[in-house]
C-alpha cells in the first residue's frame, strides 16, 4: 500500500532557478521562498554554495539565505559540494546541507569537476564537519537511471555509491534521474537494487519530467514504501551540466495526485498554485504544472 504521509521537499528556488538564464532578482528569490514556506511545505531548498563561475544564478546564495523568513518546523537545506562552500553556507546561517554526487563518472567529472572516487572524499570531509556541529547532511545521487554522457546507468552502480553515502551519514539519499528517462519499469528495478542497501525511509525520489514519466515514477516508487519527493513549484528545473534536462515534476501536479490518494502533506496546493504564477510571471513563462495551466483557465 501507499504510506500514509509523504514528506515533500521543494527544490524550486535551486533546482528551479539555477538554470536560468537571465538572473532572477534576489527579492524574488526571497519571495518565492516565503510563499513555498506559507504553503506548508516542511522542506524547501533555498540555493547552492557553489562556485558563481559555474554556476552565476545561485551567486545571491548568502543573501536569500538571510533574506528569507524562516518559518519554525520548516527545513531549509542548501547544496555544498564541498568545504569551502559548506564553510560559506554555515557562515550565512546554513542549519542544513546536502551534497551531491552520481553514479555517472562523466557526470561527476562535467558537474563538479571531479571523479566520483575523489568527490566521496570531499563529500566526507563535509559530513564530519558538519555532523560535529549537529548539521544534518542529505545526500543526492544523481543520473540513477541514465546519463547525459554514458547513457544507460547500472542498478548497482546507483547502489553502491547511495550505500557510500549513506554510510557516510546522509540521513536521507536523493535519487536523481536527472534527465528524466526513467520509466516505471527502469525506476522499479533500480529501487529494487539500492533498497537491499539502505532502508526506504531513508530513501527520496527527484524526478525530472522531461519523457513525461515523473507522476507515473513517483507512483511505483510509493508503491515500493517509497515517502519523500523532491519536486519544483511550476515545474520548473534543470540542470546545467545536463544538456536537455527539463524540469522537475511539478509540486502542485504531485500533490494534486497524493490529495487523490488521500496521503497527507499537510502543504496547501492552492498556495503552492500561487507561488507558482508568482515566479512564473517574474520568469514571463508558462507554468509546467498541469494542475495549475487547468485550474488557473477554469
Ligand atoms: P573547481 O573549479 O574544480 O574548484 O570547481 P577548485 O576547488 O579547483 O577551485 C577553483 C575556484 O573555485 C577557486 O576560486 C575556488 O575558490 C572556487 P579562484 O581561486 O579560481 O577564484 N570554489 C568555490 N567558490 C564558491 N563556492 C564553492 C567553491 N569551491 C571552489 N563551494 C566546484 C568545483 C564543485 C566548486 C564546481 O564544479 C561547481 O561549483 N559545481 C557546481 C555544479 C552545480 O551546482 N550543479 C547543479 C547542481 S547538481 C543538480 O542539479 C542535480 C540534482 O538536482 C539532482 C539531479 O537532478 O540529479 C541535485
Ligand atoms: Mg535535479
Amino acid at each position: 500500500g501507499f504510506p500514509k504521509y509523504v514528506k515533500i521537499v521543494e527544490v524550486g528556488p535551486r533546482d528551479g532557478l539555477q538554470n536560468e538564464k537571465a538572473f532572477v532578482p534576489t527579492d524574488v528569490k526571497i519571495e518565492l521562498i516565503n510563499r513555498l514556506s506559507e504553503a506548508g511545505l516542511p522542506v524547501v531548498e533555498v540555493t547552492s554554495f557553489v562556485s558563481s563561475k559555474w554556476v552565476p544564478q545561485m551567486s545571491d546564495h548568502t543573501e536569500v539565505l538571510q533574506g528569507i523568513k524562516m518559518f519554525s518546523g520548516v527545513h531549509y537545506p542548501v547544496l555544498t559540494p564541498n568545504i569551502q562552500g559548506f564553510h560559506s553556507a554555515i557562515a550565512a546561517g546554513a542549519k542544513e546541507v546536502s551534497v551531491f554526487g552520481a553514479a555517472s563518472e562523466t557526470f561527476s567529472e562535467k558537474n563538479i569537476n571531479c571523479s566520483i572516487e575523489e568527490s566521496m572524499g570531499r563529500f566526507e570531509e563535509v559530513i564530519r564537519s558538519a555532523h560535529s556541529i549537529n548539521v544534518p547532511v542529505r545526500g543526492y545521487v544523481s543520473c540513477v537511471i541514465g546519463c547525459p554522457y554514458e547513457g544507460k546507468i547500472e542498478a548497482h552502480k546507483v547502489a553502491e555509491v547511495s550505500k557510500r553515502l549513506y554510510s557516510m551519514g546522509c540521513y536521507e539519499i536523493s535519487l536523481g534521474d536527472t534527465i528524466g528517462v526513467g520509466t516505471p519499469g527502469s525506476i522499479r528495478k533500480m529501487l529494487e537494487a539500492v533498497m537491499k542497501e539502505i532502508p526506504v525511509h531513508a530513501l527520496a525520489v527527484h524526478c525530472h519530467d522531461t519523457y513525461g514519466q515523473a507522476l507515473a515514477n513517483i507512483l511505483t516508487s510509493m508503491q515500493m514504501g517509497i515517502s519523500v519527493v523532491d519536486c519544483a513549484v511550476a515545474g520548473l528545473g534543470g540542470c546545467p551540466y545536463a544538456n536537455g534536462a527539463t524540469g522537475n515534476v511539478a509540486t502542485e501536479d504531485v500533490l494534486y495526485m497524493l490529495n487523490g490518494l488521500d496521503i497527507h502533506t499537510g502543504v496547501d496546493l492552492y498556495k503552492v498554485m500561487e507561488a507558482g504564477h508568482f515566479i512564473c510571471s517574474a520568469l514571463n513563462k508558462k507554468t509546467n504544472s498541469k494542475v495549475s495551466l487547468a485550474a488557473f483557465s477554469l
